[in-house]
């Protein structure tokens, strides 16, 4: 579906990569409504560029609700907030798993469910969701967003059998490493060893693009990253030996740099 013209909600607006979406969005002819917990920055954001924002924290098992009514018409969704979640599972409380899980999977199913009959009332629409490589290989210390960004990936594959006749495309964007902005720019941690970074605007360009064709699946990512996780998804085991050769002192630099995320 062309982005032009139409109602358009982006969530994690305020982030590295969600800053560019809501810059590329607008230039594609959105009519734009922005969201993150941030006020403050999502007002700073949003006037400059004439879109509409609404606070909100989806980590609040009330918020999706509330923003789905204030947004009834949108017809496209672009699902981009999430946490970092990195670290052990056995440093985690109850509560942090819980915020972990709801922010980067419960609230962009319950987005789509709460939206989605909108879309198909009024002829059509589009639900974008941005994953992760996490998504398709697992990387040590990572367990919570791996399984947040596995799931992202299940529920948007068989969504979009679902939904293959309403109308309303369904679209996983999955980026690597993202350099110069977000939350793993933000950690100051070198990129594993033969690991390219992609810019955030190579990201944002995937995501309109994977709106307007509806694509089902696009991996913003250098192709040597993209072919070790096509191997991990065919050989997990054999591709884990890689893995942890790999993790060395910028995993754990990652870790503590996001410690107070959770
Ligand atoms: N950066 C990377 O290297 C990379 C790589 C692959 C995939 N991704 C994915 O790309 C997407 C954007 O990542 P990013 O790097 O731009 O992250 P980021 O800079 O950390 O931004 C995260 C965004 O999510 C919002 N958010 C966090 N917790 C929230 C909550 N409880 N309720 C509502 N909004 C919340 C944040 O705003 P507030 O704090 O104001 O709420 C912010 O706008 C994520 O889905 C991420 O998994 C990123």
């Amino acid at each position: 579906m062309k982005v032009i013209g139409q109602s358009v909600l982006l969530t994690g607006a305020t982030g590295g990569i969600g800053r560019v979406l809501a810059r590329r969005l607008t230039a594609a002819g959105a009519e734009l409504t922005v969201t993150a917990r941030d006020a403050e920055a999502l007002r700073a954001l949003a006037e400059p560029l004439g879109a509409r924002w609404i606070a909100a924290d989806l980590s609040d098992p009330a918020a999706p609700a509330a923003l789905a009514e204030a947004c009834a018409g949108a017809r496209i969704l672009v699902a981009n907030a999430a946490l970092p979640a990195s670290g052990d599972l056995l440093d985690y409380t109850a509560a942090q798993v819980e915020r972990a899980l709801t922010v980067n999977l419960g609230s962009a199913v319950h987005l789509a469910r709460l939206l989605a009959p909108g879309m198909i009332a009024a002829g059509g629409g589009h639900l974008a969701f941005v994953g992760s490589m996490s998504g398709k290989a697992a990387t040590p210390r990572s367990s919570l967003y791996t399984a947040s960004k596995f799931g992202l990936r299940g529920f948007a594959h068989a969504l979009r059998l679902d939904l293959g006749e309403s109308g309303v495309g369904v679209s996983l964007i999955q980026p690597g490493f993202v350099g110069e902005a977000g939350m793993f720019a933000r950690t100051g941690a070198p990129l594993p060893r033969g690991a390219r970074a992609v810019s955030p605007e190579r990201v944002a360009d995937a995501v309109v693009r994977a709106i307007e064709r509806n694509r089902a699946e696009v991996n913003p990512a250098p192709v040597r990253l993209r072919l070790n996780c096509a191997l991990a998804v065919q050989f997990p085991a054999f591709a884990a030996r890689f893995r942890h050769a790999d993790a060395g002192d910028g995993g754990r630099l990652i870790v503590e740099a996001q410690r107070a995320l959770r």
